[in-house]
Order: C-alpha cells, then structure tokens, then sequence
C-alpha cells in the first residue's frame, strides 16, 4: 500500500523542512549538533529545547561520530549512510502516519545533498512525471500537464530543496519551463540547461530560462559573444555525438558550490545520468491517464538480457489519487 502524502500534512512540515535546509547549508563539515522540531500552532518549527515532557516532533542529530544525546533514544527514522559522519533524524513514537510520509519522501533528499556537501559531490535527484503507459509526452511534444496539480507542487518542492534544477534543450525547446518556485515558499534554484550541440542558444530572447533569475548553460559548442549578464555559458569537452559525460557536468557544478542537482527531464538528459550511474535518486510519478503514443520515459541503450537492467529498491507514495515511486539505484547492478 503506498503511504499517502497529504497536503495539510506537508503544509505542517514544509517550513520545517526549509529550516532544516538553511541550517545545514552554512553547517562546518566539523561542527556537531542537535536541532529540535516541534509544532507551535499546527507548523513545526525548530526549538531551543523540547522542554519535558517531550512534545510530538522529531530531531536531527549531525556531527562525525556524532552517538546524541538521551533524547536520541528515539528510533531512528532515516539516517545518511555516510562512513564517520552522523547525520540521524529520530522520530518521536507518537508522530502521526501523516506526517512521516512527509519526512519519508523529503528525507532522503535533504539528508543526501548535505552528504555531498560534505563529500565535495553533487547529490542528483531525477524526476519524471508518465502516463500510466509509460509516455512523458505526446509524439508532438506536448506534455503539460500529465500529472496532477499536488505532484506540480511536489516539484516544485523539488526544485526549492535543491542547488540547482538541470534540464535538456529539448525540454526548453518544447516547454519554455521558467523553473521557478511558485506553487510552495521556498528559494529558486540556480537554473541549468544542458546543450552539448548549443543550438538552444539560438532561442535566447524567447525562452523564459534566459530571463529574470538567470542561468548557467553547460555547452560543448562555442560561446557566442554578447550574452545578457544573467546567462553565464561554461564549454566543456564533448564526445562524436555532442555528449557531455555526465560526471564532467557534475564536477563542474560542485566547483561552483551546487551540491544537490534536481534533474527535471526530458527523456535524454535523465536517462544518461542513470546510463552513466550518477543519479541518486529517482522520483517517479504515474499520472491516471493512457497517451497511448508519444515519447518514452527513458531512453536507454537496447540490453538483450534482463538481468542486464539496472534494479533499484522502491517505496510508493500516494499523491491525491496518483502514485509517485521513489527509487534508489541498486549500486553495482
Ligand atoms: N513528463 C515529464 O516529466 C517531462 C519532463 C520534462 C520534459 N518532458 C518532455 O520531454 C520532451 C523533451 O525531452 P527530450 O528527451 O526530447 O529532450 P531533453 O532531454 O529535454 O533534451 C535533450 C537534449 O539536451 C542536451 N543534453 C542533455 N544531456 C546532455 C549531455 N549530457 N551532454 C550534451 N548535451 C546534453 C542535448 O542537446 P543538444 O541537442 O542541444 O546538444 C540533447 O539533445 C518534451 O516533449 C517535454 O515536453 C516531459
């Protein structure tokens, strides 16, 4: 049975969640601490102290070694499997079902950018949004909207808990994303496009990615001269097929302090992450609707073996009567 994300449930949460993300963002790779969260009129919010007798919330334990303090002796909900390095979140027993669906599916990402903040990596979320026959889009690039309005939000708040959100040219091409926030309170990602072949850039006064808070174009093509100030163009070395490994992307994402990359399609650019194995994580949403043609989710290279496909361990949540599987890569597969 998936675990139903409920709006009022994340409503509650979110500020926390944003919290919990700016403290850990300025936090020394050294420094060890306890925050504490609690709800004050229905929104959790971080504490001093909880006080006694314990109210309903959940704490986070951070630190190398970091072993808590008394009130860690509450289970642990989700930890970041990093050598040496403790970054734990421990749950009070009697915090609502509702609510740890909330911290479940939000967790992991959190959790997983600080890790790589504090190994010098970029932790990289995907997410895709597919009919229930597995298309993304129709043969004519149309693709908004298949999901529902509550998975909107839920990328949304993808793109607030992240560095940076990445997209392919064809996804700008087809849908002129403005990859903001606006559906939920949070921060706006630093916006990056991915164009080996550079052609995209022909389109810059016409597409929304180019405008306002500006963006960073990773391109193996030329830089053209007389860029608008809030476009900055990166070259890098690109393969026979106008292809950037992935890896070199990321690197130079992590010189530029972006450790945690949300990759919002399409089809091309997020397939060669989990092609290359640098996907983390995938977040993968089935709408309630057949497209009956159209683009595929993923475009892998053809395998003449099943066990040959890469696995990954999988949890279900609910969204408002549509499902979202996240699934973490089996590494080594
Ligand atoms: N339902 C959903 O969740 C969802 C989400 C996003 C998009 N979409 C749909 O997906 C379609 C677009 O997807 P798509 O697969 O055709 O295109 P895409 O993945 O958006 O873009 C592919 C292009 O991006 C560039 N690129 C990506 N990774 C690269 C790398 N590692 N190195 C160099 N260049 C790289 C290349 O551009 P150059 O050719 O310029 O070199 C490549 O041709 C649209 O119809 C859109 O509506 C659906």
């Amino acid at each position: 049975m998936p675990t139903t994300v409920e709006e009022t449930a994340v409503h509650a949460i979110w500020p926390a969640l944003l919290q919990l993300r700016a403290e850990l963002a300025t936090l020394a790779p050294d420094a060890r601490c306890l925050m504490r969260f609690r709800p004050e009129s229905g929104v959790f919010r971080r504490v001093d102290s909880y006080g006694a007798p314990a109210a309903t919330g959940w704490l986070v334990a951070v630190g190398p070694g970091n072993r808590g303090d008394a009130a860690t002796a509450w289970p642990v909900f989700w930890e970041l499997p990093v050598a040496g390095y403790r970054l734990a979140v421990h749950v009070e027993p009697s915090l609502g079902p509702e609510f740890l669906a909330v911290l479940r599916l939000y967790l992991p990402v959190l959790l997983g950018a600080h890790g790589a903040r504090i190994g010098g990596r970029v932790f990289v979320t995907g997410h895709v949004a597919q009919s229930l026959d597995g298309r993304v889009a129709c043969t004519n690039g149309h693709s908004q909207w298949i999901s529902n309005l509550a998975n909107q939000k839920h990328s949304h708040r993808l793109r607030a808990l992240h560095d940076a959100v990445l997209v392919g040219s064809g996804t700008v091409r087809a849908d002129n994303p403005k990859l903001t926030v606006r559906h939920v309170e949070g921060r706006h990602p630093t916006r990056v496009l991915v164009s080996g072949r550079g052609q995209v850039l022909e389109l810059l006064p016409s597409r929304a990615i180019f405008q306002d808070a500006g963006c960073v174009v990773l391109t193996g093509a030329e830089i053209p001269q007389g860029l608008p100030e809030q476009v900055r163009c990166v070259s890098l070395d690109v393969d026979e097929r106008g292809h950037i490994a992935t890896a070199n992307l990321l690197n130079v994402l992590a010189a530029s302090q972006v450790h945690s990359v949300f990759v919002e399609g399409g089809p091309a650019t997020l397939s060669s992450f989990i092609e290359e194995g640098t996907l983390d994580l995938l977040h993968l949403h089935i709408a309630s609707m057949i497209l009956g043609s159209g683009s595929s989710a993923f475009m892998l290279p053809e395998i003449t073996r099943v066990s040959d496909g890469p696995r990954f361990r999988c949890a279900h949540f609910g969204f408002d009567g549509e499902v979202l599987i996240e699934a973490r890569p089996e590494r080594g597969s």
